[in-house]
């Protein structure tokens, strides 16, 4: 592992050099974004659920979707983890994570991967971050559901922007199909679709209200065991008997088989 010790006029230089960053780290005596439309962000948010998690990592592998600057990767280390992998599609992002990886001499594996194509890891996490990024896709449970198949090993970390109600309807199992009144209720699940631009960011597609965050998890096969923030959510990885959608065979499988 590269051990960087430059001076830090050399850092500053080379962090704006790898900017604009969206992740503040301090990297030697500098910060990285520090005029940040979110304030000192990620951390304002990382306070607000860091204690969710557990303090201790040791022996287990975290695999961080959507990296970034590698913010919640550099904490994971921290923590112990064995093993931290962080992905993200954005080259630019990923030099930057590699290159606060190295300031702090931190052992974590960056690579450049969609969250689509997870299968490729060929390998469970015991811990997956999944924070900020469901919104910029325009499959979002398509993304759940190849997390869930492929890398889910125990715990998720879940984080969206979230827009619409705060409340949360009971939603019946099912209703006849003349009953149309609850799709109506502000609680109800609802995802949002932006066909133009939602605050100047074009990778805005989809932002759910609560409910249909909380909805989406349960349906790709996590249980949520914790809700620290108002955005984030720790969920569980349940076995789903009938697979889920990524697999829609094995379902129409299971329906031919229905006894007469
Ligand atoms: C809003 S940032 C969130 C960064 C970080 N996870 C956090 O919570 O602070 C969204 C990140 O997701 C990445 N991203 C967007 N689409 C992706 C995809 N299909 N696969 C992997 N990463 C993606 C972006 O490049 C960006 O780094």
């Amino acid at each position: 592992m590269t051990v960087i010790e430059p001076s830090r006029d050399d850092l500053r230089a080379r962090i704006e050099a790898l900017g604009p960053w969206f992740h503040n780290i301090e990297l030697g005596g500098v910060w990285t974004a520090p005029d940040h439309f979110l304030g000192d962000y990620p951390a304002v948010k990382w306070r607000r659920f860091e204690s969710a998690i557990p303090k201790d990592l040791t022996g287990r592998s975290v695999l961080d979707i959507g990296c970034n600057g590698g913010f919640y990767s550099l904490e994971m280390k921290r923590r112990g983890a064995d093993r931290v992998v962080g992905i993200d599609f954005d080259e630019d992002y990923l030099a930057q994570a590699r290159f606060a990886a190295d300031v702090e001499g931190l052992d974590i594996e960056f690579r450049r991967l969609s969250v689509y194509d997870v299968g490729a890891l060929g390998e469970r996490f015991d811990v997956v971050l999944f924070m900020g990024v469901l919104y910029h896709l325009r499959h979002p449970l398509l993304a759940l559901d190849l997390i869930h198949e492929h890398v889910a090993g125990d715990l998720m970390v879940f984080q969206s922007m979230q827009r619409g109600a705060g409340q949360v309807d009971v939603v019946a199992e099912n209703y006849p199909f003349t009953d149309t009144a609850h799709f109506d209720g502000s609680g109800y699940p609802k995802l949002h679709f932006i066909e133009h631009r939602y605050s100047d960011d074009p990778t805005n597609w989809w932002v759910p209200n609560r409910a249909c965050a909380e909805a989406m998890l349960r349906a790709a096969g996590f249980d949520i065991v914790g809700h620290p923030e108002e955005e984030v959510y720790v969920c569980r990885r349940r076995e789903t008997p009938l697979g889920n959608a990524v697999y829609p065979a094995s379902i129409s499988r299971h329906l031919n088989d229905r006894p007469e």
